[in-house]
Parts: structure tokens; sequence; C-alpha cells
């Protein structure tokens, strides 16, 4: 876990490695150059599987693909051998897996598996060595490995198993049960030292495994979020050291989690029936080769007289210490009073799969920065100036019998009162009953909350409180954060700020709308609109093709695609530009991944959700529901959030869009037919487009001429030549008309930087964003933003919270903005799929004096970071290796430039090539490069 603390400017940093600098990069690229002179490369590094798994223990997929980075010094692979073995000790002469011997490839991602047939549990080891660009061999690279997981039912032995809760829970609004949390336990023996224990583990609901009174894992609310009906996830755990010879205890703690919350306003989908139940098998392999299976059976004890006594993810979890049952984990514990639990056989009708992306952690610690004193009554509120998703640890003292009320808020009422409205009917409350005198160390185990501060009552009022008694865990799925983004302007940076913690916040298992009301859903609209800028900040690769299989699984016969998956509304309905996540995030993702399995996997998908269009349609025009261009701003009344946007307009523009990338990817995976036929559908649609909504003046007809459908029509490239160049004025009006303010939602948004970019109006891009009044992204700023909200105007310092119920501080859309400050501002692009080609193209502009970037891409970190000194423009960039990069360069005066020191036109690895109005363009080579050019404001 990672600690945040704040700098003197106030903004959160990390105590963590700083990415490889540019110096670090330029002097161990010359030491690397020299060294290739010798006989033997470097090896390879970060080898991984599929979507960048290292080592992964329980892995999803028997047919793996595999990829390695090449080392800094390196430019070009020109061949690779990747072997493959059941032993390590077989490797690399012996591989009886696999040996591709030499492949005379620059592949260097996402290789196919195309060996002996891999099957649950199955262990493999490999390695790899590449040929540089001058055909020289490099040494094996170190070996990585890989575990297979359960892949099919019939690999279970376990039942499903649990206490009926039904009879003896609480009954909520509706009568729905509030299932009281269980415990679950079982003793078993082991004979001799055992050399490995493997412990597979689901739950219809959520879980916390203990092994001899250790906790298995720090995973929370395991095993997540799928849809329940057709498919849920399992996961491996290696518990080698928990076991010991003798008696052994193996225990869970089980709640409802999303399989039996009330999810979407007490629909409860999967929970009108049964339990919570768990799903574990413990394998153990002896040493002499023998084996043993403990499986979750009737033969398990149960109880729900524990400490935890309510969980739910909206409401809240109320623990009570008089419950505590000391060592129930452990053998060392009488259960005769528990009650023999319920097991059921396994169905076939639910696959049970291991989980194919990690599991949401407690990622960062962040302590409590201020103690608020209300006048009134003896609640004390901590500020932790930071808008979170998480649990709060809490240790604080208390008296025996009385009971910790924790409330949560994101912004505090401008008259300093405590404000939990918008989390409407989510009660987002925690409870704790003491049972002695005492320091609490406590933090609830099966919710989470969305909030900045924490208010206390109940604790003991003899002593004063301290900031150490409230300390944020923020939670969220396990992966990395591979970019970082910087400028010399503040409230850029804290937008950077704002935005990234908008993805901590609503990445929890699923992609979610928002993390603290009584929604934190799928929602699919916001997703699409926010997943390339989630890609730049963070290693979400399989997070987000791991929803797609949620999203897949969650497609209508009719090729529909709901609003929220998983499904919790099951009512067939449709809204375009949010059904069409299904078309845009597979395609983003493989712009930036390079991984063509995400075209393939989703392809169907994609096809299903164009034809669904189609079927809404008359004569090509969209009939389809739609929310429209969501909350966009100074709407008209009877609008209702969705925007003055046609319906229409968006919907046929989002089907011609549809069409257009489908047909793309058609042609990426060589469906030849198929990509005409889509580019047909698209140009027909496109056509059909243009006469129903665009005038001859290029404006908009039959409908509201709003900014959305501008940007709807330029950037899916609707119009013809002509009046496309007409539209583009009459952007620019409407944009003059709203004082070169935003006037865009949801949909619109993360069109306008691209549009008003390919327009060349970068400058006046750059004053839209930099725009300090509403509606702007540095209005939210102004009034203490610390996440992206919901609405341009969802809290004002003077008026408090907007007073629509449905207002969220936390919600990612307006984020989408990220994508461009990396692109552009920064200036990191791929230009071809995974950054196999990237641009390098910074804009500066809006006064700003620097501005830099980091990007983790699959190929390597890509760097891109410039200033502005005496009118000179300098530009580092590294362009890491089996890659090349254009770089573009503010400049008219070619005889300027320096590249590391020398003229450009000296270099012979450097192609410069044709210039446009006012940027030369360089091709490059990877490695770094420092580049100087005069520059003239
Ligand atoms: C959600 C959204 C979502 C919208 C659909 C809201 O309740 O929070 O972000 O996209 O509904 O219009």
């Amino acid at each position: 876990m990672i600690l945040l603390s704040k700098n003197v400017k106030g903004a959160f940093v990390f105590f963590k490695e700083m990415k490889i600098s540019l110096f670090v990069a330029l002097s161990s690229f010359l030491m690397l150059q020299g060294c290739f002179m010798q006989d033997s490369l470097p090896p390879a590094t970060e080898l991984a599987l599929n979507e960048g798994f290292k080592n992964p223990l329980g892995f999803y997929d028997a047919i793996p693909s595999f990829s390695w980075k090449l080392p800094i010094g390196t430019i070009e692979q020109r061949g690779f051998h990747i072997v493959v073995a059941s032993s390590p000790d077989l490797l690399p002469d012996k591989a009886d897996l696999w040996d591709t011997d030499k492949v005379s490839s620059n592949q260097s991602l996402y290789v196919p598996y195309a060996g002996k047939p891999l099957s649950s549990r199955k262990k493999i080891y490999w390695q790899v060595r590449y040929w540089n660009e001058k055909d020289n061999p490099s040494q094996w690279s170190e070996i990585a490995k890989m575990e297979l997981g359960l892949l099919q039912n019939k690999d279970w032995k376990a039942q499903w198993m649990g206490l009926d809760t039904r009879k003896d829970s609480i009954k909520g609004k509706n009568d729905i049960i509030l299932h009281t949390p269980q415990q679950l336990r079982k003793r078993f023996e082991v004979k001799t030292t055992i050399v490995e224990a493997r412990l597979y583990v689901s739950a219809k609901g959520v879980f916390k495994g203990y092994l001899n009174g250790e906790e298995i894992s720090s995973d929370v609310m395991a095993p997540g979020w799928t849809p329940y009906q057709k498919r849920i996830e399992s996961l491996t755990y290696d518990v080698t050291d928990l076991v010991r010879e003798g008696e052994n205890t193996l225990a869970f703690q089980l709640a409802s989690g999303w399989h039996f919350g009330r999810m979407l306003w007490n629909k409860m989908i999967w929970g009108k029936k049964g339990s919570p139940q768990v799903l574990g098998q413990l394998e153990l392999l002896y040493s002499d080769g023998t084996k043993q299976t403990i499986v979750s059976d009737e033969s398990w004890k149960g109880s729900t007289k524990g400490p935890i006594r309510f969980a739910e993810i909206y409401d809240g979890e109320t623990y009570d210490a008089n419950y505590e049952m000391p060592g129930w984990t452990t053998s060392n514990f009488k259960d005769d009073t528990w009650d023999q639990v319920i097991a059921e056989e396994m169905s076939d009708s639910i696959q049970i799969r291991p989980k194919r992306h990690n599991t949401v952690k407690a990622k960062i610690k962040l302590p409590t920065q201020n103690i608020i004193h209300p006048q009134e009554g003896s609640a004390v509120i901590f500020d932790l100036e930071q808008n979170l998703v998480g649990v709060p640890k809490l240790k604080v003292p208390m008296k025996k019998g009385d009971t910790l009320k924790v409330r949560f808020s994101e912004m505090l009422a401008p008259d300093g009162s405590f404000y939990t409205d918008n989390y409407r009917s989510a009660k987002s409350t925690d409870h704790y009953i003491a049972a002695k005198d005492g320091v609490i160390d406590w933090h609830p185990t099966f919710t989470f909350h969305g909030f900045q501060y924490v208010e206390l009552s109940g604790f003991d009022t003899s002593q004063t409180p301290e900031k150490d008694w409230v300390t944020g865990m923020v939670q969220y799925s396990d992966f990395d954060e591979n970019g970082t983004f910087q400028s010399s302007h503040t409230k850029l940076n804290q937008l950077q700020s704002n935005i990234v913690w908008g993805l901590r916040g609503n990445f929890f298992d699923i992609p979610t709308d928002c993390p603290q009301r009584d929604e934190r859903l799928g929602w699919t609209g916001d997703a699409q609109v926010f997943a390339p800028t989630s890609i730049f900040n963070a290693d979400v690769h399989s997070f987000w093709n791991s929803w797609l299989q949620t999203l897949r699984e969650s497609q209508f016969e009719n090729g529909g695609i709901p609003f929220i998956a998983p499904d919790v509304l099951e009512n067939g309905a449709v809204s375009s530009g949010w059904g069409d996540a299904a078309v845009i995030i597979p395609w983003e993702i493989y712009m930036r991944t390079g991984d063509i399995s995400v075209l393939s996997e989703n392809f169907q998908m994609m096809e299903g959700w164009v034809a669904h269009h189609k079927s809404a349609t008359e004569n090509y025009i969209s009939k389809m529901n739609s929310y429209g261009d969501w909350l966009q701003p100074y709407q008209s009344e009877q609008s209702k959030n969705r925007g003055d946007t046609s319906k229409a307009l968006i919907g046929t523009a989002f089907f011609a869009h549809a069409a257009h990338l489908t047909s793309k990817a058609a042609g990426i995976l060589g469906l030849d037919a198929e990509k005409e036929m889509y580019q047909k559908l698209y140009k027909t649609v496109a056509q059909a487009f243009e006469n129903e909504f665009f005038e001859k003046d290029g404006s908009v007809k039959n409908s509201k001429g709003t900014q959305t459908a501008y940007l709807l029509a330029l950037n899916f490239e609707l119009l013809s030549e002509n009046k496309k160049e007409l539209a583009k004025l009459q952007l620019l009006d409407k944009i003059k008309e709203a004082d070169n303010h935003l006037r865009t939602g949801f949909l619109g948004t993360p069109l306008l930087p691209k549009v008003l970019d390919d327009m060349g109006n970068i400058d006046l891009m750059y004053d839209i964003l930099l725009k300090e009044t509403y509606p702007s992204w540095f209005y939210s700023i102004n009034q203490g933003a610390t996440t992206i909200w919901e609405r341009w105007n969802s809290y004002s310092k003077l008026e408090g919270y907007n007073p629509q119920s449905m207002n969220s501080l936390n919600h990612y859309a307006y984020g989408a903005i990220g994508e461009w400050m990396y692109e552009r501002i920064a200036g990191i692009k791929a230009l071809e799929p995974g950054y196999k080609k990237i641009r390098i193209a910074p804009v500066p502009g809006g006064g700003l004096t620097s501005a830099s970037a980091s990007y983790d891409s699959p190929y390597g970190n890509i760097e891109s970071s410039w200033k502005i000194d005496n009118s000179t423009f300098y530009l580092e960039v590294l362009v890491p290796p089996n890659t090349s990069a254009l770089i573009s360069i503010p400049s008219a005066d070619a005889p300027s430039v320096l590249v590391n020191g020398k003229k450009v036109q000296e270099w012979k690895t450097i192609e410069v090539q044709e210039s446009t109005e006012g940027f030369i363009n360089l091709k490059v080579r990877p490695g770094p490069y420092q580049i100087e050019s005069n520059f003239d404001l």
C-alpha cells in the first residue's frame, strides 16, 4: 500500500519510485549501445501474458499470448524465440510444451501460444530471446511462469455452501432481505508434510478467507461483480505456507456484496432467492506425491452470531464487538453450538471461471488533514482533504457499551453542516459497538464509501480527537498507475489529479458511474467516454477486457446493449451513446494496446449492436432512445438532463460511427467482406445524417444547433467536404456565442478538444480548458473539487450543493479531457495500434511554459517533456525500443533545431519529413532525444 502525504503546494504526492528520467535513459542508452557491440545482448524484460499479467497464479486462459519488452538501446527486433516447458529445469534447451525456434518477426507483443494443449492447474515456465536490428541474438530472459486456475465447472468437487440466512435476517423496504453476514468453518487433518497447497474460491456474495487464523489475502469484496446468472469468478490462492501438519481450520466470512445487495433501488436481480454461499476447494499435494482435497460441503459448520451484524454496499456496516468469537478461524475453537450448513450441487448453468483481472485492494493510505469541531453536538468531523473511495481505518477511544456512529460526506454545506443528501437512499453509515473501554482498531470489511469527510459520534468524549483516529484506506482494482502528466499551470495539475482520483474512485472491480450514492453501477455511456483517458493513467487493459466480457454477456438477443453492465435493470432498454460502448471501447483498447484479441473477442458484439442501431431506424434516421448529451449545461427545462441535442441526431451519428469502427475492426481481423459492408453502411448513414440534419450553409436543421450536434458531425466524419468546412464555422460561432465556454454534456465533451484540434483551433481549446467560470473544469476546482463532478455545477462555495438529488462529486465522465492533455498538451499519441508508431506533437498554448507526460506503453516508457525558456523551445523525448516516432517541433526554422546537441541535418538516423505550417517533423528511431529550437511566442 502506498502512503500519500501532502506536499507544500497542498497536492497529494506518492512516495514511490520515479519513472526513469531522461538523463538516466540517455546514459544507459549510450552504455547499452556500446555493450551491444559485443556478442550477447541484454535480455528482454517484463515478460507478460495476455493483458500484461506477470507470473499469474490461477490464470484464466489456456491459450495465452506472450509479450516482452526490449532493453533500452535496442532499435528494432528482427526475430524472437520462445520456449515453454512444464518445469524450469527444461529451459531453454528441452522445452517440452512449445519451442518456436527463431521466428523472423518484429512482433514482441501478444504472440499466441501454439504448443501442447494446457488444462486446469497446469504450470508453465517460459523464456524468450530476441534478435536485434543487426540480427544479433540476445541472452535468454529470466524464466517467467504461469499457473492456470480451474477453467471449467467440472474441475470443482466443491459444493455451494452456507447457512439459510433468509429466515433470521433483517427485512428492508419492500420486504427485501438484508442478509446477516455469516461465519463458516471446517477442521481437517493433514497427515504429513505438504509441498503445495492451492485454495480455489468463489462466492455468491463476497468473502474473506482464513487458514489457521491467518487471512488468506488482502483482497477486498472478492470475487467481484459479473453477470452472476451466467458467470461468477473464482480466485486461486497459494496457501502452502499456511497449512501445517496435524489439525487445520479453513474458514470464511461471507456477506451479501453485489449478489445479494439491494443494487439499483432494491431490484435484487440475483438475490430474490437463496442466501449467500461460498464455493471452496483446498487442494493439498504431499511430499510423497499423494493428494488430498478439502471442499465446501455439508460437513461445514456455520454461524450468524459473529461481530459483523450487518453489511450492505450502499448502507454501510455494523460491527458489534460483543459478538466477537476469539479464535473462530483456528482449530482452537469449539463450534458445537454452530449450525450445520446447507450444501448444494454446482449446476452447469452458471460458469465458474478464473477472475480475469485484479481484485480490489486497499492501495493507498490517506491521513486526516484537519479536524473540525462543529458548534453543536458532540460529533467531530475529520477532513481528509481528498474525495476518495474505500473505508476509514478507525483508531478511536471508546467506552464499553457505546456505539460509534461513522457518517460520510463528500463536501460540507457552506454553513459547515454535514451533508449526506446526495447519497440519496444509501445510508452509507458504519457503526461500531464497543465491548470494553479502550482504543478500537477497526475498519469495515464488506462495504465501501465515497467521501472526503468522516463524522464520528459516540466515542469517548473525555479524549481529545486526534488526526490519527481516522485514516482513509483508498480501495480500487489492483492495477498500477502508468502515466504521469504535469505542467506549469497549477490548476491544470489539479485537474490531472482530479481525473486520477475519479479513476481510482470508480474502478472498483467494474467501471462505475459513481461510488457513493445508491447507484455505483456499470453505466455504459460513462465508460465509453472515459476509457481512453483511463488507459493513459493506469494499466487498465485487463480491467477493460474483463468488463467487455461482462458487456458481451449482457447483450440482449436482439443485439441491444443495456444501459448498465452487469445489467441490474433487465428491462431490455437501450440508449444511443451508451450501448455504443460495445464498439467504441474495444476499438480504443485495440488502438492503445495493439491487442487484436480485444477485437476478435468482441466483433460479434459490435456487429450485434450495429444491427440493433439499424433496426431502430427509419430510412437510416435513428428512432432509438437516448440519454442524450447528458447533463449539458444551460439546457432547456423540458430536456430533463438529456441536453438539447436531438435524440435522432445523436442516434444517427452513433449508428454511423459504430458502423465505421466495426468496418475498421473487420479490416484488422481480415474480414474483407464485412469491412466493405460496414464501410458502405457508414457512408449511407452519414449521407442520410447530412441530408436530415444539416442545411446548405452547414448549420443544423430540424433541431437545435448545439455545440454537441456539430461535434458529433465533425468528429464522426459524417459531412461532405464542403458542408464540413461550413459546419466548422457554425461551431465556432456557437462557441463564441457562449463566450468561449463549453456547452457540452457527457457525449459532447470528449469530442470538443479533438474537433477543435483537427480544425487547428488549439488556442481556442486552451481558452475553453483554462476558463475559470462556469461551465468549465476549473470552475469546479475553484469551488474546491478534488475529483471530477457529475455536473459542471455540482457545488459552489457560496450556495453549496446543486439542489438536484442526482449530484455526485465523483463521476469520471468529464475527466475525458485527460486524453487531450496527454496527447496534445504533452504530446504523446499512438499513430499505430499499441504505439508501434508514436506521434510526439506537443502544442504549447494557454500561456503554459512547460508540460510533460510519461506513459508506460506496451513497448516501454514513452516520455515527452517540453519547456519554453528565453525564446527557446526545449523538448525531451524518450522513444521505446521496437517502435518509431514522428516528432513535431513547433518551429518554422529547421536550421535552428538541435538534437542531442547536434544540428538536425547532421543526423543520419533522423529523417526530416515534410513540415506542416509552423512545425518541423522528424522521423526518429527509438532512443532519448533532447531537442532545442527557436520559439517565438
Ligand atoms: C448515472 C449516469 C448515467 C445516467 C444515464 C445516472 O444516474 O449516474 O452517470 O450515465 O444516469 O443517463
